[in-house]
């Protein structure tokens, strides 16, 4: 009875005009009814701005200091998401603030104009069966259930649904990672425990929700690297369909998607657009990073789960968020160029942006950068159905500890988070996590300062040039080589004790600038912090610089590592790379300390 009244409540009232504001009346304008009213809920409104994480990233900003710590304070009022990730996360933890606070400050930052105010709901029972950093507070129980209906949906429910938030746009992330573990995962204990109870708290909480009148449901489907090849990507299209049918509302509750949800695969692979390219006497897509999965980026992803879904009987309608807060993938790492090799696993190696040694690498990946800013209806990819790219995982919160740290959050220590790790679920290969890896969910500066390093597209004054459009290229030259290739292979080059050596190269070259990178290589006994030296040829000045602190001093430029990059063993190398305006020199000596 209630539930009915309540769901109609929320239209009625605007049409009745009494109280409604100017904007609502926009929102109903062009929503006469409860189904239309389901439509893109980012257009025309502002983002809510989270006042906690907003404070870390100024703190990470005194700290980094710097050109680096500008592009942290550019980034600090974009909107991300706020986690309810335990029934404690409602009344608030520490100096984490508890949802009402949340939703006053969003009332506030709102002045009477459309806001949206993002939420993630994550605490099912059984919760992150698959791998154990975010393992959750309830058990895969009746129990744990009936606490996760009562103790946690109802109680945010409860608060959403007060009148003094009823012109907020609510938009939730619902579970991540939930539904697809049960597509891929079935047959591992804990998802078989964890499958009903997954399916029957999606249903509640998407049913509560939706009683609340203003909530716009996302439901989450991971990402193109876990669901995109065609037998996954039906067995979700599936499930997803079958829950959501299962429920009280139906597709009525339902937004549409949200795909790589604190995942760092690329929103676009640019140098390797068609999965069906021979190479080497092979498809692109049979390479063993793509494994025959035709889905190499989210925008393929999105497009091919928007199909999926309307012919499983989803409403037009429905539209896909894409979580960019780090599948950006800048810093000197990134490929400027198609490879030239003819090698089928070389040609996709040297292509790819993604830098991570496996897709199904999650946990804090080395590397990684910011991605694209949050953005409404981004244009250009009419077939993916997009509201918006959005930052869900907030920047610089770890993804999970990279040893053991006992807590009181059920979180358990995954060893796909450790970096000495050669995990079987990566075929074998190392995780590439970043070391001294605090808990998940808890700010890990290191992390966000490679973040902000190796933003794509950059943060700050430098827009890297895009080298393909360089027509005076030379197409002999193969830009995706790797510097940092083992220099002890060298002796000449060995950098002797205690010391490190740097070396110069331009990566890329067009003509009015360059791109340069440094190499820095450990001693024979390593070193622990770095820094370096060089004099540009004069006339020539410095765009940007990535994954090293500078200072500039007439033409001499000192680059120091920025942490997480300061400890070299012997013969390790790591890289730094800049952007200048000037003609590029055909040598430079570079000094380390
Ligand atoms: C953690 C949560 C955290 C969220 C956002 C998840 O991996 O389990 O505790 O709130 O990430 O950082």
């Amino acid at each position: 009875m209630q539930r009915e009244k309540k769901v109609r409540a929320g239209i009625a009232a605007g049409a009745t005009g009494a109280l409604v504001t100017a904007s609502a009346l926009v929102a109903l304008a062009a929503a006469p009814s409860a189904t239309a009213a389901v439509g893109n809920p980012y257009e025309g409104a502002a983002q809510y701005i989270n006042p906690d994480w907003r404070e870390d990233v100024l703190e990470a900003a005194d700290v980094a200091g710097g050109s680096l710590g500008e592009d942290m304070r550019a980034i600090a009022n974009e909107p991300t998401h706020v986690w309810m990730d335990r029934i404690q996360a409602i009344e608030g933890i520490d100096r984490q603030h508890g949802l009402e606070w949340h939703l006053d400050q969003a009332v506030a930052q709102a002045g009477g104009s459309p806001l949206v105010f993002n939420l993630v709901i994550y605490d099912l029972p059984g919760r992150d069966c698959f791998a154990l950093a975010s393992n959750g507070e309830l058990p895969a129980t009746d129990e744990g259930m009936e606490r996760y209906k009562t103790e946690y949906i109802d109680a945010i429910v409860e608060i959403l649904d007060r009148p003094e938030y009823e012109n907020l746009r609510i938009s939730a992330v619902i579970e991540p990672d939930s539904l697809p573990n049960l597509v891929t995962n079935a047959s591992h204990p804990p998802c078989q425990q964890s499958a009903p109870y997954y399916r029957e708290g999606v249903r509640y909480a998407l049913d509560r929700l939706h009683e609340v009148g203003n909530v716009y449901s996302y439901i989450d489907a991971a990402h193109s690297g876990w669901l995109g090849w065609p037998d996954n990507a039906s067995g979700s299209a599936q499930e997803f369909a079958s829950v959501i049918e299962g429920s009280t509302y139906g597709w009525d509750a339902v937004a549409g998607f949200v795909t790589n949800t604190a995942n760092t695969t690329p929103l676009e692979e640019p140098f390797l657009t068609n999965p069906n390219l021979q190479v080497g006497g092979g498809q692109v897509r049979s390479a063993n990073y793509y494994e025959w999965n035709p889905d190499f980026d989210e925008i393929d992803w999105t497009a091919d789960l928007y199909d999926r879904m309307v012919a499983q009987g989803a409403p037009s309608r429905i539209g896909m968020l894409i979580d960019t807060s780090r599948n950006g993938w800048g810093g000197p790492e990134r490929p400027t160029s198609a490879s030239s090799s003819s090698d089928l696993n070389t040609y996709v190696d040297e292509s790819r942006v993604d830098r991570r040694n496996h897709r199904g690498a999650w946990c804090n990946p080395d590397g990684a950068g910011i991605g694209e800013r949050p953005t409404v209806s981004p244009a250009g990819y009419a077939e993916s159905h997009l509201h918006a790219f959005v930052w869900v995982k907030p920047p610089g919160e770890s993804d999970g500890a990279s040893e053991e740290i006992p807590n009181d959050e059920g979180k358990g220590f995954d060893r796909m988070c450790d970096p000495t790790y050669q995990a079987d679920k990566l075929g074998g290969a190392y995780t590439g996590a970043l070391p001294n890896a605090p808990l998940s969910g808890w700010w890990f500066q290191e992390q966000f300062e490679m973040l902000v390093a190796n933003a794509y597209p950059p943060i700050g004054d430098g827009p890297t040039p895009d080298p393909t459009e360089d027509p005076t290229e030379d197409p002999t030259e193969d830009p995706t080589e790797d510097p940092t290739e083992d220099p002890t292979e060298d002796p000449t080059e060995d950098p002797g004790p205690g010391t490190c050596a740097a070396s110069f190269d331009v990566v890329n070259n067009w003509g009015s600038g360059f791109q340069g990178q440094i190499t820095v290589t450990g001693g024979s006994s390593g070193v622990s912090g770095w820094t370096t030296q060089f004099t540009l040829p004069s006339g020539t000045t410095i765009g940007s610089l990535w994954n090293a602190s500078y200072s500039v001093s007439g033409s001499t430029v000192t680059a120091s590592d920025v942490g997480w990059n300061g400890t070299l063993s012997a013969g390790q190398s790591t890289s730094f790379g800049f952007t200048a305006n000037g003609s590029a020199p055909s040598s430079m000596a570079v000094s380390c300390s």
